[in-house]
């Protein structure tokens, strides 16, 4: 059996290790593929194994037709729109991902990134602070939980719109429920992105919402870029140059219009919100453990593409 960890942006080493003792423990054979530039590198070295662990690596119909021993794919975090399902399926790979485990690391961004932009890029101006502020929970999953735990620590108020959440989890966390989205924008200050990126949400957050706002709203987006209607969000912006929009994920345009948000947009260069030792460790020795217990006792608890 041979487990292949195949990620262009690698886990911290330390995770790495764990990864590879949980494998060799196994008996399997244990390869490595950080850092590729090419999908033929990705190609040329799933050809012979049984199981992958990835992160935001695109596993398509190609990569399948290059994989015939492949089994198993561990999506070693929590969003898995970078897998084609329907491909795996058709060619008998179970994908699973590894729910909650990097969701603390990702709501600590949020934090990092909020308060680096309501004290002004700590430019030395008078900027605001979060206590008392109304923050809103777009989604109620792993990572918007942590969030939520954290603003209350903030002494923020909360409220969260999920229409597959049930109520008594919203009350679990005191967290206030809203009934559509477009109420959350209305009412909060700060609105935290944390939807999945699906035909549904896929350009979803777009101009009227964000023009809905209160006076000197902010968008945090942790969760996918394809969620964002980029021209509504440049134009409303270029409308109301009190809101602000801050993200783990670039832009993909990058003409004048985005040159002229000047400081109230900010993007990370690289997708960073899981990118910590604890996160890595958590997900990286979970998806390892996963394909242990798939091949050892058929466990396929977090597949999801059943
Ligand atoms: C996730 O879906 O788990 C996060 O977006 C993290 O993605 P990454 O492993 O590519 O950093």
């Amino acid at each position: 059996m041979k487990v292949l960890v195949a990620t262009q942006k690698p886990f911290a080493p330390v995770a790495v290790k764990g990864i590879e003792e949980i494998v060799k423990k196994a008996g399997y054979e244990f390869a490595l593929l950080e850092k590729y530039a090419e999908k033929a590198e990705l190609l040329e070295a799933v050809k012979d194994v049984n199981a992958i662990i990835i992160r935001s690596d695109k596993i398509d119909e190609e990569v399948f037709e290059h994989a015939p021993e492949l089994k198993i794919v561990v999506r070693a975090g929590a969003g898995f729109d970078n897998v084609d399902l329907a491909a795996a399926t058709k060619h008998g790979v179970v994908v699973m991902n590894t729910p909650g485990q990097n969701s603390n690391a990702v709501a600590e961004l949020v934090f990092g990134m909020l308060l680096y932009t309501v004290r002004n890029r700590f430019n030395g101006k008078a900027g605001t602070e979060l206590m008392g502020k109304k923050l809103g929970l777009l989604a109620f999953g792993n990572v918007p939980q942590n969030v939520a735990r954290i603003a209350k620590g903030l002494g923020m108020e909360v409220c969260a719109f999920d229409g597959y959440i049930p109520a008594e989890v919203f009350t679990q966390h005191g967290v206030k429920q809203v009934n559509t989205p477009a109420e959350l924008f209305k009412e909060c200050d700060v609105v935290s992105l944390h939807i999945p990126s699906t035909p549904e949400t896929r350009r979803s957050i777009n101009k009227e919402l964000l023009l809905s706002m209160p006076k000197g709203g902010i968008v945090v987006n942790t969760a996918r870029q394809d969620i964002i209607d980029e021209d509504g969000l440049i134009e409303a912006l270029l409308e109301r140059t009190d809101l602000r929009y801050v993200s783990d994920l670039m832009l993909e345009k990058h003409d004048e219009a985005v040159d002229k948000l000047g400081d109230r947009y900010f993007a990370t260069p690289k997708k960073m919100g899981a990118q910590t030792a604890e996160a890595n460790i958590n997900a990286g020795l979970a998806a390892a453990n996963q394909i242990v217990g798939f091949f050892k006792d058929g466990i396929t608890k977090f597949q999801v593409n059943k």
